[in-house]
């Protein structure tokens, strides 16, 4: 890589260069046993005489920061004190009055901390098995994508809706496994469910605009939401789902997850479905309907998706490969109702063009041979025997202290407690001390008044390892 100096005006060239290479050296930019430009290549790249860079060196290696071998070349020295990395960067950046500000909104969302290095006993919420993955699989799709023309088409960028195959693909199944009815027309690939709401919200909020979300619900859309500068309002959710009694009269978007309500569980009954429908309706709102992790069902007769409900063309159905698949694909869609669907695919376009074809090349080939279908068959019989352990250990040994939430669907299960909310802060607490994560429910909640619980997520845990997991966190309630 090229070393760059920048040398402004005509005074002490020597010196600068010096400097501009010592402090490159001590801040780690430069590390030890890295080669410097030979004199005469840095010389005719700043455009001054090779003395001037000679002298440069020759201070820099009094100093003892760079050693010459003769034939060889100039290279940083392995014993440098180098200036701590943060105090590099501090000084790098002023913080003053004139430092640029984001904007105010942007204190209020939290920094992501998803990153953190995972617990032995690992039971956070919305994460699949990754070792579960078809490697082998997606090795050989992704590289028939790149022997394609099509995929990569000589460097042209492609449609914004996506590939073609993939959304009909798309279309086909959730047509088949969701009974929704889509066309390849209305389906447009996103990264991921997170920028299908990105879309949907540039596309039907002006700022101002009131968004409905489920109290307790999945943080990221209101944080989304949030920045993109609507009023958020937090709607209880009780047994039967979102309370459409409680939403307010002017709310242009209703946000929920009625397959598998995130984080309780439960799905939302045909009752409020249609109540929600209807209300959508009467007050002129749309309805985003995100049915993240609804392909892995362990029981009961699913119940209608709102789109399929839908006969006034006010649902938008979001869907996600993150749980079939890896969260790392970054691969989701959105199916809109026609009126929006140009919209959003301009909306794709203005945001990033398109998500990568090469990836949705492989994905449309993988849906098409079958192998997508065959994955989920496998994988959901492995997260339906730890539903089932999970569920099972929960009634047995937690009895009078943890109450399981029925759900019969996705990758995780809910449980409200007897204790308090701070009770069950220092329960998790102690459990992470033990090597087990766990989420506390009152996390997803924004009114304060909400019950304390569990989230126990088996995406991330082998099946081994879930009994004694939960032997770990019920030594935790004492
Ligand atoms: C409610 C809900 N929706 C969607 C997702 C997936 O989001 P994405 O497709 O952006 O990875 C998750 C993941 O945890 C989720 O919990």
């Amino acid at each position: 890589m090229d070393l760059h100096v920048s040398l402004v005006g005509r005074k002490d060239l020597s010196g600068e260069i010096y400097r501009q290479l010592r402090r490159a050296i001590l801040e780690d930019r430069l590390r030890p046993g890295d080669a410097l430009p030979p004199t005469r290549v840095l010389a005719r790249g700043l455009g001054v005489s090779r003395t001037t860079a000679t002298l440069a060196y020759e201070r820099l290696a009094g100093e003892g920061f760079v050693t010459s071998r003769v034939g060889a070349g100039t290279f940083v020295s392995e014993r440098v004190a180098r200036v701590p990395k943060d105090a590099a960067t501090r000084r790098a950046r002023p913080v003053d009055k004139e430092a640029l500000r984001p904007r105010r909104i942007w204190d209020s969302i939290p920094i992501p901390t998803a990153f953190d290095r995972p617990a032995a006993f690992d039971f956070r919420s919305g994460l699949p098995d990754a070792s579960l993955f078809p490697h082998r699989a997606w090795r050989r799709v992704m590289a028939r994508a790149l022997r394609e023309d099509s995929a990569v088409s000589g460097g042209v960028y492609g449609h914004p809706a996506g590939h073609r195959g993939l959304r009909e693909a798309i279309a086909r199944h959730i047509g088949i496994a969701r009974g929704v009815t889509a066309s390849p027309d209305d389906v447009v690939v996103t990264s991921g469910t997170q920028q299908a709401l990105d879309l949907i919200a540039r596309v039907l909020l002006s700022p101002g605009d009131t968004v409905a979300v489920e109290d307790p619900g999945y943080p990221p859309p209101r944080r989304l939401f949030t920045s993109l500068g609507a009023r958020v309002h937090h709607v209880p959710v009780d047994a039967d789902g979102l309370m459409v009694d409680a939403l307010p009269r002017h709310t242009r978007l209703v946000y929920v997850t009625p397959s598998h309500q995130y984080p309780l569980g439960m799905s939302m009954t045909l009752s409020r479905r249609v109540a929600l429908l209807a209300w959508a309706e009467r007050h002129h709102a749309a309805i985003i309907e995100d049915d993240y992790d609804s392909e892995f069902r362990f029981g009961g007769r699913p119940i209608e998706p709102l789109q399929t409900l839908d006969s006034a063309g006010r649902v938008v159905y979001v869907g996600s490969f993150s749980k079939t698949l890896l969260p790392t694909l970054r691969l989701g869609f959105v199916v809109t109702p026609p009126s929006l669907s140009k919209a959003v695919y301009k909306a794709k376009h203005v945001t990033d063009w398109h998500t990568s074809m090469l990836a949705q090349a492989a994905l449309a080939r993988f849906i098409d041979e079958g192998g997508f279908a065959r994955h989920i068959r496998r994988v959901g019989a492995v997260y339906r025997m730890r539903h089932a352990m999970i569920t099972a250990t929960l009634m047995r040994e937690f009895a009078g202290r943890l109450d399981v939430i029925p759900s019969a669907a996705g990758l995780h299960v809910a449980a409200t407690a007897r204790a308090s909310a701070d009770q069950v802060a220092a329960i998790a607490s102690r459990a992470a001390d033990a090597g087990v994560a766990v989420q506390e429910l009152s996390k997803f909640a924004a009114g304060a008044a909400w019950r304390s619980g569990l989230l126990l997520g088996f995406g991330a845990i082998a099946t081994g390892h879930i009994e004694e997991g939960l032997r770990r966190l019920r030594a935790c309630f004492r």
